[in-house]
């Protein structure tokens, strides 16, 4: 099986998602949506960003390598009535499934920025957008101190080096990366934006169940504890992580998680 499907098949993502609902709503609110808007929301999990643009009124196509989450947002879509929301299996490297300038607007928050090929990841985004529309990037930042990258590079010093020509997906977060890969799909610098943003994970749990939930069901955080387990070191990596939440946590009650994370948001106009 493809390594990138396998990797974000394993466990289940919802778990995580469910914590991310309130930034999901708050970020397709600033999206300028209006009814009948074409959306297609690549990356999209279980539809963290899709079905809130649905219910704004947008026709909304999502699309994930990971067919529990294909699933799991199809019956979001049906339990919310959304008819004008569906989701389908496919590959942001490579999504010959859909037509040419399709899409008003392409969406993909911590999506996309998961694929392999980045420059092909560019090219399929540009490509499925009509002229004239706008393609949305929400990506992690490589370094910052907030939770997704400190998590990110906590978890690799325990896992192996990646194979050769990897492209860790953290340079979607550097903005010479993405101007590079969009020039190379044919958009000029100067259509492209970029600014920072804050995304809240929040969980009515305290910040220790919380990481418990990324080490049973989030894909990567699964990985790196089966890698450091290996090395007898499982107990040295949930310290760390541990800590991390503990320290990010800026919900007053116990027995709450409330960690805003920054990341990189890019508009491109097409
Ligand atoms: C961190 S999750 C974010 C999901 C969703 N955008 C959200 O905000 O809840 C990353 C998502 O990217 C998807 N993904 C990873 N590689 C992909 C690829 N090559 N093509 C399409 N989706 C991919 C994963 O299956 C997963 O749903």
């Amino acid at each position: 099986m493809n390594p990138n499907q396998a990797l974000w098949e394993k466990g289940d993502f919802t778990r995580i998602a469910a914590s991310m609902r309130d930034s999901g709503e708050e970020l397709v609110s600033r999206l300028g949506i209006t009814k009948g808007l074409k959306v297609l929301d690549l990356g999209c999990g279980d539809g963290t960003t899709a079905v809130p643009a649905a219910r704004l009124g947008a026709d909304v196509l999502g699309v994930d390598i990971a067919s529990n989450l294909v699933e799991a947002g199809n019956r979001r879509a049906r339990e919310e009535g959304l008819a004008n929301l569906s989701f389908q299996q496919g590959d942001a490297s490579e999504l010959h499934e859909l037509d040419d300038k399709t899409f008003d607007l392409v969406v993909s928050i911590f999506g996309a920025m998961f694929a392999p090929r980045p420059s092909d990841v560019a090219k399929e985004m540009v490509r499925v957008t009509r002229p004239g529309g706008r393609i949305v990037m929400g990506n992690w930042i490589p370094g910052d101190p907030t939770l997704v990258a400190q998590i990110l590079k906590i978890s690799s010093a325990y896992s192996p080096p990646p194979p050769e020509g990897f492209v860790s997906p953290m340079t979607w977060g550097i903005n010479d990366d993405v101007v590079e890969r969009f020039a190379a799909a044919g958009v000029p610098e100067d259509k492209i934006s970029f600014a920072r943003d804050t995304f809240v994970f929040n969980a009515p749990v305290s910040p220790s169940e919380y990481l418990a939930l990324f080490k049973s069901y989030y894909g990567p955080t699964m990985n790196a504890f089966e890698a450091a387990e290996a090395n007898g070191r499982g107990d040295d990596l949930l310290r760390e992580l541990d800590a991390l939440f503990n320290a990010q946590n800026q919900s007053p009650n116990n027995d709450a998680t409330s960690i805003p994370a920054t990341f990189l948001r890019v508009a491109v106009e097409v």
